[in-house]
């Protein structure tokens, strides 16, 4: 073996500056850590690096192991450049250094050991995969979800499947319980993400994706569509609302049924009635227990209860929606429901609208 040797001459004092060298990488990786402080969900709600499932563990341990031996390849080369450049610097006093050509040790050995990384690294991966596709468990909750411009359709299989609850943007799922997502789209490539959940898994036009995980902790997720899909993509967004199981029962038996329907004929949410069953909005939606049949649209059998309007991006309350009615495409660019109010031939008027937001909160 021949050997690398050092030129005769000034070589590197023993001192403090390689010592300095990790302090002062440990001081960069400060800001880094702070971003994962106890707090960080609250500040990041779509973090990956607080799962509340198995999948969502899988898959940061997986990315932790690639991370790790990333840093230590790294660290480990940069260590030893730093060392070469130090030792073998220019001295203008110096002799001609030893000429070297070859080192079979070392060539061997720097192929095998990346190669044995890649290795281990494969190996973890490719159990990942199976263990994160699994085949759906007896028990689970099957809620088919279709991808929308730029919304989410979720529906649930109720009373041994003769009917279905159909709802928008927010999907409510047990605790305890494994969910199976029969994700497909209608119309272009979409991608459900509920980022403490795990995933990611595309909705596509030709065949049905499946995404299985168990919710452990009850809460709201939020989560949105992560491949993007037109103009209002960034605005694709969704809860996850995770409940105990008797909470998500008392929710899907409530949403099987027809919210209560005004019994006048006079009050704001009568005439609000009358003006969404009977007007434009009955071309795009459907509001349960009323002739209404659009499916353009989300459905709105319930949408009283909703937190969120427009896929997630308002809070659900009075003004928020006397302002989407008004105008929506001025909210979410390219939104398939038209300006309704304002400066527009037969606009409604705004007192109209308080009407229809009056009708439509009302449906709990
Ligand atoms: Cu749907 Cu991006």
């Amino acid at each position: 073996m021949k050997s690398v040797s050092a030129p005769a001459g000034r070589l590197a004092r023993p001192g403090a500056a390689p010592g300095a060298r990790p302090l002062l990488a440990a001081g960069l990786l400060l800001p880094l850590l702070a971003a994962c402080g106890e707090d960080h969900v609250t500040r990041y709600p779509q973090t990956t690096f607080a799962p509340t499932t198995e999948m969502g563990e899988i898959q940061i341990g997986l990315f932790n192991l690639t991370l790790y031996l990333g840093v230590a390849v790294g660290l480990l080369t940069f260590a030893g450049l730093g060392y070469i450049l130090w030792k073998f610097r220019y001295h203008p006093d110096a002799p001609e250094p030893t000429q070297v050509h070859g080192n079979t040790t070392l060539e061997v050995a720097w192929t095998l050991i990346p190669a044995l990384i890649v290795a281990v690294i494969a190996v973890f991966t490719v159990q990942a995969i199976f263990a994160t596709q699994p085949e759906p468990p007896a028990n689970a909750l099957s809620v088919r979800v279709i991808g929308k411009q730029w919304w989410w359709e979720f529906q649930y299989p109720v009373n041994g499947g003769r009917d279905t609850v159909v709802t928008a943007n927010e999907i409510h799922v047990p605790v305890g319980q494994p969910v199976q997502l029969l994700l497909e789209s209608d119309n272009v490539l979409h991608s459900f993400w509920v980022p403490q959940m795990g995933g990611k898994r595309d909705l596509i036009t030709n065949r049905v994706n499946r995404l299985i995980f168990t919710p452990r902790e009850p809460g709201v997720y939020m989560g949105q569509c992560a491949e993007f899909c037109g103009d209002s993509h960034a605005l694709m967004k969704m809860r996850m609302i995770a409940h105990t199981p008797q909470g998500f029962q008392d929710w899907l038996n409530n949403e099987a049924s027809p919210a209560l329907q005004p019994t006048d004929s006079t009050s704001a949410v009568a005439l609000g009635k009358k003006l969404v069953t009977q007007g434009v909005c009955a071309g795009c939606h459907v509001v349960g227990g009323t002739p209404m049949v659009g499916r353009t649209g989300p459905n709105l059998t319930h949408f009283g209860r909703r937190r969120t309007l427009a896929a997630g991006i308002m809070e659900n309350n009075a003004a928020n929606l006397h302002a989407w009615i008004r105008n929506a495409p001025s909210i979410k660019p390219g939104s398939l429901m038209p300006q309704l109010g304002g400066d527009i031939p037969n606009a409604l008027t705004d007192e109209q609208i308080t009407y229809i937001v009056a009708y439509l909160q009302s449906l709990q």
